[in-house]
This record gives C-alpha cells, sequence and structure tokens, in this order.
C-alpha cells in the first residue's frame, strides 16, 4: 500500500522581495522618470503558487532559500501568514532574492530578477523535501536543481507541473517528465523557437511539445484566457472581464488555482482539466485587480463568487 503524502502540493522554487514603483510608464534607455513610493511586496513565483495554491484551501509545502538580511523573515513570515509549510525554507549566507518591478498606467510591468539566494537551492535541498500529490517548478532556482525535483518526483508518482518562467531553454529530459506545462505565449515561443502570436500559433507550437514529451500543455494568453492542449483534444477558456490595477502574479495566481482545482478531481481527464483551467482563469483574472504579487492573490471564496457572478 502507498502512503496518502501529507501535503497536496509543494512548490520547490523562488522567494523574493518585489521592490515596487508604480509609473505613468516605463522609462526608455538612458532615461530618469519618477514614479509613485516605494513598496516592499512578498513576491517570487514560487512562494507566489504556493500562497494562491494555499489560499484555495490547499495544505501547501514549500522548499526555497532567503538571505541572512531582513528579507529572509519578512518573506518567511508571509508564507507562515499563509499557511505554508516553511519548515523547507532554509537560510543562506547569500542576499535574499529581489525583484525590482515597475507598474504601469496600465498595469503591465516590467521585471528584473536579482536571484540572491535563490540561486543557492540544491539537490540536498530537493532530496529532503516531503512528498505532495503535484509539484509546482518554476525556472527562478538553478535549472539542474529543476531537472532533479522533476525526476525525483515523477518516480514517486507525484503529478508535476512546470511554470516554464522566466523564459529560459529547457533541456529535452526535462520535457518527458512534465505531466503538465503552463508557459505563457512568450515562453511557448522559446521553448519552441516559433512565433506565438495568436490562439493558432499557440496550440501548433504547443502540439510540438506533446511530441517532444510533455504529455499536456495549457498556455496562458493573458485577457484572453488559456488554450488547453492535449494529444486527443484542444479548448481556448475565455478569461473573466475585471477591471486591471496590476497584472504581476496573475500567472502564479492561475497556477495555484489550476492546481488547487485539479486536486479535487484527482484526475487528469480532459473535462477535469478544462474545468480546472476554467478555475485558474478566474483566479489569475482576480489577482489582476489588486496591487502587488502574494497580497493580490484570490481566497476560494472570492474565486467561487467570480465564477458564480
Ligand atoms: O510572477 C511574478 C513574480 O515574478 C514577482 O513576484 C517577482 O518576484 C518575479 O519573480
Amino acid at each position: 500500500m502507498t502512503d496518502i503524502p501529507k501535503y497536496d502540493v509543494l512548490v520547490i522554487g523562488s522567494l523574493n522581495a518585489d521592490l515596487v514603483v508604480r509609473s505613468p510608464r516605463f522609462p526608455g534607455p538612458g532615461e530618469t522618470i519618477s514614479g509613485e513610493d516605494l513598496q516592499i511586496i512578498p513576491g517570487g513565483k514560487g512562494a507566489n503558487q504556493a500562497v494562491a495554491a494555499s489560499r484555495q484551501g490547499s495544505n501547501v509545502a514549500m522548499v526555497g532559500r532567503v538571505g541572512s538580511d531582513s528579507f529572509g523573515p519578512f518573506l518567511v513570515d508571509n508564507l507562515k501568514t499563509n499557511q505554508v509549510d516553511t519548515a523547507h525554507v532554509l537560510p543562506d549566507h547569500s542576499a535574499t532574492g529581489t525583484a525590482i518591478i515597475v507598474v504601469d498606467s496600465n498595469g503591465q510591468n516590467s521585471i528584473v530578477l536579482s536571484p540572491g539566494a535563490n540561486a543557492q537551492v540544491n539537490k540536498t535541498d530537493v532530496d529532503s523535501a516531503p512528498d505532495a500529490k503535484i509539484l509546482l517548478l518554476q525556472f527562478e532556482i538553478p535549472m539542474d536543481i529543476v531537472l532533479h525535483a522533476a525526476k525525483r518526483y515523477k518516480t514517486m508518482g507525484t503529478t508535476v507541473i512546470l511554470n516554464p518562467a522566466p523564459a529560459r531553454n529547457v533541456p529535452e529530459e526535462l520535457l518527458t517528465l512534465i505531466d503538465i506545462l503552463v508557459p505563457n505565449e512568450t515562453e511557448l515561443g522559446l521553448l519552441t523557437n516559433k512565433k506565438v502570436t495568436d490562439a493558432q500559433s499557440a496550440e501548433s507550437a504547443a502540439k510540438e511539445l506533446l511530441q517532444r514529451g510533455v504529455k499536456t500543455v495549457i498556455v496562458t494568453l493573458g485577457a484572453n484566457g488559456a488554450l488547453l492542449v492535449t494529444k486527443e483534444k484542444s479548448i481556448q477558456v475565455p478569461s473573466f472581464k475585471v477591471n486591471v490595477v496590476d497584472t504581476t502574479a496573475a500567472g502564479d495566481s492561475f497556477i495555484g488555482g489550476f492546481a488547487s482545482k485539479l486536486l479535487e478531481s484527482n484526475s487528469l481527464q480532459f473535462d477535469e482539466l478544462q474545468n480546472a483551467v476554467r478555475y485558474g482563469c478566474a483566479c489569475g483574472a482576480l489577482a489582476t485587480t489588486k496591487f502587488g504579487a502574494q497580497p493580490s492573490l484570490p481566497t476560494k471564496k472570492e474565486t467561487e463568487a467570480l465564477l458564480n457572478s
């Protein structure tokens, strides 16, 4: 008999202090412009996805590293406040990861990352991590660690979900270990070396990734929802009309919500995937209605209210 994993969702990934300034527009090269007051907000794709899933009611643990500065406890405390288990978020000698973010008047962002302690996540951290039903991975920790984690958890029978963000080239072997890949159009374009400009080109690029070993591809299309592509069928799931304030962490919100909904059905059949994608779209849309990364992530109650409206 196999043991039931203690956690619904395990995230092995990044924690960043987001240093955010709202500005009327993005500065050009060599240009200085004035924005609003600086805000320091808990972020990092890994930690955002952990909080997103936890707010949807999943039992979540996080594996990662923070530095020995004041940002470290700031980020860990926010995970704890959101009921994420932080026993495997370890201290490191380097600085905590930071993201320098500018948000323009349309709610679009531009981000520069300083990985800091995220670059120190290692194989021992992964090997001592707990079991879970779903593993969430992103690309803000070293690629060899992402690969190691995918291999380890695939062997354990965990559903492995990869958000290939920020966009990077991947080792082919990694694709064969992924149950569900969730790129945006830019990331999909880089992975396939194809121009992805609309749902049609996204579907053809996603199908190439299925050939290369991924089981399911979900392309997030921003305001146009998401495209679910499997070997059998494809469908575009529309998004929800909301007032956009800040798009930061919308993709993370989608993934956390999608994973939590998938756990309810405990199935990777097309209908259940489609239902979870719709739920993820609602979570992604809601995250754009509030400023910042983790403060913007919706609860289950908020998400259900939007879905029922
Ligand atoms: O996905 C949004 C996140 O990307 C931000 O919170 C920032 O930390 C960067 O990692």
